[in-house]
């Protein structure tokens, strides 16, 4: 930049004024975290998520329906790591094989059992000749507002049932009726569930309240029976159907719970794109079935934050013969070795996973290399696992590494969801370090995505920052961010200045901040040195703003 020229202090802090507008286009927002709404929401649209939320994890008392059999009394005891999303609890399936074909068993209306009940008398029992009997993990696509706004055509884009192009990964879409669909009402591409089997989250919501919680709603006014025995549901059920009443604005449990998983904000991914083990997991296959984008639809009816987004699940929200992977039940029109494939956005913070929970425990490289083979050796996962297996160490590390990206927070360098000042001491490393590439661990940090971690990155990194934000100096700015950009000192690495009365805007070192130090700043333009006083290889706006904001008598 050349050097630029000022008759009077009016024309520097109009000069001032424009650096700062150039710093505001250039500006970047942090990804919400895991279980944060999304950005850009109206304060209707958060008033209803908030209130959707409390309504997800309290429970149901018993006399306004809960039950009389369930599995739990609210959404989140199960949908818990993060609220709405996945969770460790499972619930089971049963029924009976015959001749490898999955049927209710006699008397059932459904496969789901449930797990507890308001007296013995009314308890669902697993009946020891069902021969079927299987676990099935809480899941969640998160975003589900996202989600249901993709288009139907997008999803069926990537059918492919006769796998006419030959690579062994065929999918197809799970074609239902959404249950609040007006009769004749045409078919609705299904994403939700493990089998695909339902297609909005209203739906979903009804579903999960009537045969998770025993709570009836309009959509599915009639309670489940013990075995489907309604003698026995007669004697243990009391409260009149559909249990949900809307309240005083009109909307009912089902609505609110639907409004809560709405609004809720994609994982975020950190970095960004980049990496190398995403081109290994296109190149090995995985990206056939767990597809990286989808925009969403651009109908005027639905929310600003959520109309024609481009959003990166890592799904295509199709079945898939999984062969030996597979859960055996059928649902609606998904076969007994179908499975939809799951999202992976957020895969770093699943544990366990897989719909039976089997890849369990360990590090998080154990647990994904687990999930990778058990897509093997028969169905449509067998080429992209045989092909994973046949990568080399370096190269299998580079693709964990991809998939650890997915659902991590910005900044959260050592990967516990929170960020700390062990993150912050993480950052300075990579301020000092240069450039970096999304290979590196400091792309972690440098969340615009140009190449260096520098001043944009800490001012994030302050409004990432979860411990108080101190500014003992006065100057206007945080201390941590004054201590990144060098502006303060800390030899002995605790996060706080050592000299707090220091005087960053004082290039001069006479306690005063006036011309003096314009005119170094001025005159050192674009250079290092003096002039740069926050050490960031270059005297510009920043520092400017540091002798603007201090201007008079140091502290
Ligand atoms: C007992 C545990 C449990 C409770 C309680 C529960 N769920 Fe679920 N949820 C599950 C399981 C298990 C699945 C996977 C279902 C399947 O596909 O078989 C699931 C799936 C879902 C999905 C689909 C996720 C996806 O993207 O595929 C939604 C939406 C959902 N539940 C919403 C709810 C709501 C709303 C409530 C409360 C009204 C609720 N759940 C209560 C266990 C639970
Ligand atoms: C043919 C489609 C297909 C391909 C190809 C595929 N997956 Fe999957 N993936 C699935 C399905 C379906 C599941 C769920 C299976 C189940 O639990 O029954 C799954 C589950 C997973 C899970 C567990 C996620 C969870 O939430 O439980 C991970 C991790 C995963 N896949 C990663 C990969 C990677 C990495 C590759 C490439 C080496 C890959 N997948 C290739 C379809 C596929």
């Amino acid at each position: 930049m050349k050097h630029p020229t000022f008759q009077s202090f009016g024309v520097t802090v109009a000069f001032f004024a424009l650096c700062q507008t150039a710093l505001a286009q250039q500006s970047v927002t942090l990804q919400p975290r895991m279980g944060a709404k999304l950005n850009g929401l109206t304060t209707s649209q958060i008033d209803r998520f908030e209130t959707g939320k409390v309504l997800y994890s309290l429970p149901i008392p018993i006399e306004e329906g809960l039950g009389p059999i369930i599995n739990k009394s609210n959404c989140g005891s199960c949908h818990a790591n993060p609220l709405g999303g996945w969770g460790a609890i499972s619930v089971t399936r049963f029924g009976i094989e015959n001749k490898g074909v999955f049927e209710l068993y006699p008397g059932e209306t459904q496969s789901l059992a449930q797990a507890l009940s308001n007296s013995s008398f009314c308890a669902e029992i697993i009946p020891a000749d069902a021969t079927i009997v299987r676990t099935r993990l809480t899941n969640s696509s998160m975003a589900f507002g996202l989600v249901e706004a993709i288009p139907d055509d997008q999803i069926a884009a990537n059918e492919d049932p006769l796998d006419i192009n030959g690579d062994g990964v065929s999918g197809r879409v799970h074609w239902v009726t959404p249950l609040e669909a007006a009769p004749g009402s045409p078919l609705r591409a299904g994403r939700f569930g493990w089998k695909a089997q339902i297609a909005t989250v209203l739906s979903f919501s009804s579903d999960a309240s009537r045969n998770e919680m025993g709570f009836t709603n309009r959509l599915l006014p009639e309670e489940n029976a013990p075995n489907g025995d309604s003698a026995r549901l007669a004697i243990c059920d009391d409260v009149a159907d559909p249990e949900d009443v809307v309240d005083s604005n009109g909307f009912g449990f089902i609505d609110r719970v639907t409004d809560f998983q709405r609004y809720l904000a994609p994982p975020p991914q950190t970095p960004k794109s980049g990496m190398n083990g995403e081109l290994l997991f296109a190149q090995v296959g995985c990206a056939k079935c767990h597809v990286s984008q989808f925009t969403t639809s651009s109908a005027s009816t639905l929310e600003d934050s959520i109309r024609s987004k481009t959003i990166r699940p890592y799904c295509d929200f199709l079945l898939h013969d999984m062969g030996l992977l597979a859960d055996g039940i059928s649902d609606g029109n998904a076969g007994e070795a179908e499975m939809r494939t799951p999202t992976l956005w957020g895969v770093r913070r699943r544990d366990p996973m897989l719909h039976d929970g089997s890849a369990a425990g360990g590090s998080f490289t154990a647990r994904v290399t687990a999930a990778i083979a058990a897509h093997g050796p028969f169905g449509e996962g067998a080429g992209s696992a045989a092909a994973f297996a046949a990568l080399s160490s370096v190269e299998k590390t580079k693709l964990v590494k991809f998939l650890d990206s997915l659902g991590r927070t910005e900044f959260d360098f050592d990967g516990d969801n929170i960020v700390d000042i062990l993150d912050f001491f993480a950052l300075r490393t990579c301020i000092s370090q240069g450039k970096t590439n999304p290979n590196d661990d400091c792309a972690i940090a440098d969340i615009d995505q140009n190449g260096v971690v520098n001043s944009i990155d800490v001012d994030l990194f302050v409004q990432a920052f979860n411990g108080e934000i101190l500014d003992c100096n006065n100057n206007g700015f945080a201390d941590l961010r004054d201590i990144a950009l060098g502006v303060s000192q800390d030899a002995n690495n605790d996060g706080v200045p050592d000299d707090c009365g220091s005087c960053p805007a004082d290039p001069s070192g006479d306690r005063l901040v006036n011309g003096v130090d314009l005119a170094i700043i001025l005159s050192g333009w674009a250079g290092p040195g003096q002039s740069d006083l926050d050490h960031s290889g270059v005297t510009d706006g920043i520092d400017l703003a540091i002798v603007l904001s201090g201007w008079g008598v140091c502290p």
